[in-house]
């Protein structure tokens, strides 16, 4: 089977489903931030701060190049990984590219208090939540082969719907 790719806004849970999706199939799996920030030696925090978002979203993009080689896995990837459509170009390749569709309340919810998210670290963060999905909705819908709801639903719910339909 080919890699399994989750995409999704910030909050949607795709680091944690991932690792329970790779466990379910018996898979690696591979966390984009955690390869950035292993690979920099650096936290995503420190990267924004030091180089810049532009920076960054080079160094995403050079860490997706690396996912070439890579087959069978399960792979998430950071929220903002859509916005180039070089990047939505690289994951379709490389594997099936599902969203994890997660509405505004519970992102809000699951983003209260964060402190590892650059992006949110300002006084208008719900603001900054509201306007960023709006703009990256309909660019995950697109780049998506697959679409799961995520409302309401258990990691054991969402990693069983996605086992079913791979
Ligand atoms: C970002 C999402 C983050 C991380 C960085 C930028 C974004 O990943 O890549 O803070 O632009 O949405 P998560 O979606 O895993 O939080």
């Amino acid at each position: 089977m080919n890699n399994v790719i989750l995409i999704g806004f910030m909050g949607s849970g795709k680091s944690s489903v991932g690792k329970v999706l790779a466990n379910k199939l018996q898979r690696n799996f591979i966390d984009m931030d955690d390869e950035i920030e292993i690979g920099e030696a650096k936290s995503i925090n420190d990267i924004f701060d030091e180089y810049g978002e532009e920076r960054f979203r080079e160094l995403e993009t050079s860490y997706l190049e690396k996912l070439f080689t890579k087959k069978n896995k399960v792979i998430s990837t950071g929220g903002g990984v859509v916005l180039k459509e070089e990047n939505v170009d690289i994951l379709k390749k490389i594997g099936t590219v599902i969203f994890l569709h997660t509405p505004y309340e519970a992102l809000l919810n699951n983003l209260q208090g964060d402190l590892t998210r650059p992006l949110l670290q300002r006084a208008d963060s719900k603001e900054v939540i509201k306007n960023l999905l709006e703009k990256r909705e309909p660019i995950y819908f697109h780049a998506a082969s697959m679409i799961i709801q995520t409302k309401d639903k258990s990691i054991n719910d969402i990693t069983d719907e996605i086992i079913k339909l791979l």
